[in-house]
């Protein structure tokens, strides 16, 4: 900035303080491209910095500005300074770490982004700062889950915080073991159709079915200790076809290992909780005899 501009710009800043208890937005005086231009120049920009509304975040320290040190000061610790005009945001009874800190600008620039909700970083790599472990979970995953893939955690999780553990929109259940209900899946159903999970014959509202034998309803709508979609389910991404498991938690340290091996209309399961077993949806194969026996619960 040459001593001119610098002029210009004090002049502004001074005359805006001078104005401001006067009706007209002198605060638009500091985004004069010589001055804080920047600060409206990307692509999203925060309502109140838009209409110059400086002042709901800043207040003149007395000294001299430009040039001076620290001209201006925040009006409130940064929570504050959001909630009085995004209150319903921290309402949640259950807060995310980073939002009960009041770090509200982890995630926001206030003033603008080049990301839609103002956010510091562009889609899920504004969680992966404090998340790498699901950030290393999804890049070598075999097979990716769309929501996932496509960059949204927050089609799922809430960013601020959520009644339903862990932070997420809906419920889902926490054991490995539940008696069905729909509402007890309501988070996958909000996407995927329940029927998959209700017909018990079916030839189309699953492929994981032997014939039309629907083995979503054999393993998971059972009155008790029907297994959750995360027995087999990784839910961020797994690395095997169809979202499936390589291992999942046993008893204590013992994890039960899962191989998925594909076919053109079904698959093999060898897992350690019963022998392989082969389902076919053109040409079924004799499994439902045995299961009747190894799920003697249903
Ligand atoms: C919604 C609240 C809010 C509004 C409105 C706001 N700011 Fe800020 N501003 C902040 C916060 C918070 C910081 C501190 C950022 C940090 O340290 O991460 C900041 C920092 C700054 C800085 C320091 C450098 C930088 O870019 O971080 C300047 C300059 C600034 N604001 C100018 C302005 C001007 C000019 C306006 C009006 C056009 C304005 N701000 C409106 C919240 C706001
Ligand atoms: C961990 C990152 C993170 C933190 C911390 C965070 N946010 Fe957000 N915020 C997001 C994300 C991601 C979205 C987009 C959510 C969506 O589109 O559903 C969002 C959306 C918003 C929105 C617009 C949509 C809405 O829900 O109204 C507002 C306003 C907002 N945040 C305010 C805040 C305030 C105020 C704080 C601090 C109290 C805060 N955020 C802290 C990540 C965060
Ligand atoms: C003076 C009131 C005011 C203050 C203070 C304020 N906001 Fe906002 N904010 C608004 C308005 C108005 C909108 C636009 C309407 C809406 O979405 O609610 C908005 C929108 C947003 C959005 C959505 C932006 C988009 O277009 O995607 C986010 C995120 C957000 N604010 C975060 C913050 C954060 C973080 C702070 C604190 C640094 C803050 N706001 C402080 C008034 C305010
Ligand atoms: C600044 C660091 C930070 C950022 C950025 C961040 N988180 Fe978090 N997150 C935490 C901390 C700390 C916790 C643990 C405290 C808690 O349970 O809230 C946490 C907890 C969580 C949990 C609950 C974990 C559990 O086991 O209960 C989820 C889910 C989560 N974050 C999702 C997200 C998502 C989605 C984003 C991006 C929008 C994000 N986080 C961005 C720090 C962060
Ligand atoms: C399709 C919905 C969905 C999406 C999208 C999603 N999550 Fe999750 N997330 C879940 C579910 C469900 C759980 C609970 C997992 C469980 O109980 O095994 C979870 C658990 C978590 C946890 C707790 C710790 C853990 O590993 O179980 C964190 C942290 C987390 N997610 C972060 C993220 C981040 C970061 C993103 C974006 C990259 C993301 N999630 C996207 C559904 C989702
Ligand atoms: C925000 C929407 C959304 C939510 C919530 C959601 N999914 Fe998905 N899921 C998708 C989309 C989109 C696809 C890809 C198209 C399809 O197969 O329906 C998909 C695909 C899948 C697949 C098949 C993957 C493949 O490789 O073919 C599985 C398994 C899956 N989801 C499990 C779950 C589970 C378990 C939950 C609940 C924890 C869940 N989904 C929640 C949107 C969602
Ligand atoms: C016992 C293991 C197991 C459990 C438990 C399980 N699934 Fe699956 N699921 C599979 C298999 C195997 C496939 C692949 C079927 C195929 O394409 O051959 C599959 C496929 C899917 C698909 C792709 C569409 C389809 O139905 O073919 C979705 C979506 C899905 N599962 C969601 C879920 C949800 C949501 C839950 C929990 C309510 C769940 N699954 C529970 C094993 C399981």
């Amino acid at each position: 900035m040459d001593i001119k501009q610098a002029l210009l710009c004090g002049f502004f800043v001074l005359s805006s303080l001078f104005l401001q208890s006067f009706p007209v937005s002198a605060q638009d005086n500091c985004l004069i491209s010589a001055c804080h231009g920047n600060l409206t120049a990307k692509a999203v920009v925060h309502s109140p910095v838009e209409e110059g509304e400086c002042a709901s975040c800043h207040q003149s320290t007395g000294a001299k500005h430009p040039g001076g040190k620290a001209g201006f000061r925040l009006v409130g610790h940064v929570k504050d300074l959001c909630t009085q005009c995004h209150d319903d945001i921290v309402a949640s009874p259950k807060l995310h770490g980073p939002v009960k800190a009041g770090r509200c600008n982890y995630c926001h620039n206030p003033h603008s982004s080049d990301s839609a909700n103002l956010l510091t970083a562009k889609d899920n790599t504004v969680c992966f700062r404090c998340h790498g472990g699901i950030e290393r979970i999804i890049a070598s995953a075999k097979s990716q889950h769309q929501p996932v893939a496509e960059g949204n955690c927050w089609d799922c999780h809430n960013p601020h915080g959520s009644e339903f553990k862990p932070l997420l929109r809906s419920f889902y259940p926490r054991p490995f073991y539940v008696s069905f209900a729909e509402e007890n899946f309501g988070l996958c159903f909000t996407c995927h159709d329940a029927g998959a999970f209700v017909y018990e014959r079916t030839s189309e509202a699953t492929n994981f079915r032997n014939g039309d034998y629907n083995l979503h309803v054999l393993h998971v709508n059972r009155p008790k200790k029907g297994r959750v979609c995360k027995s087999c389910h990784g839910v961020h991404g797994a690395d095997q076809d169809k979202l499936i498991l390589s291992a999942i938690p046993g008893f204590g340290s013992w994890e039960i290992p899962i191989q998925f091996d594909p076919g053109t209309a079904g698959a093999t399961c060898y897992v350690g909780c019963h022998k392989p077993k082969t389902y076919d949806r053109l040409r079924p194969t004799d499994i439902l005899r045995e299961q009747k026996t190894v799920h003697s619960d249903r």
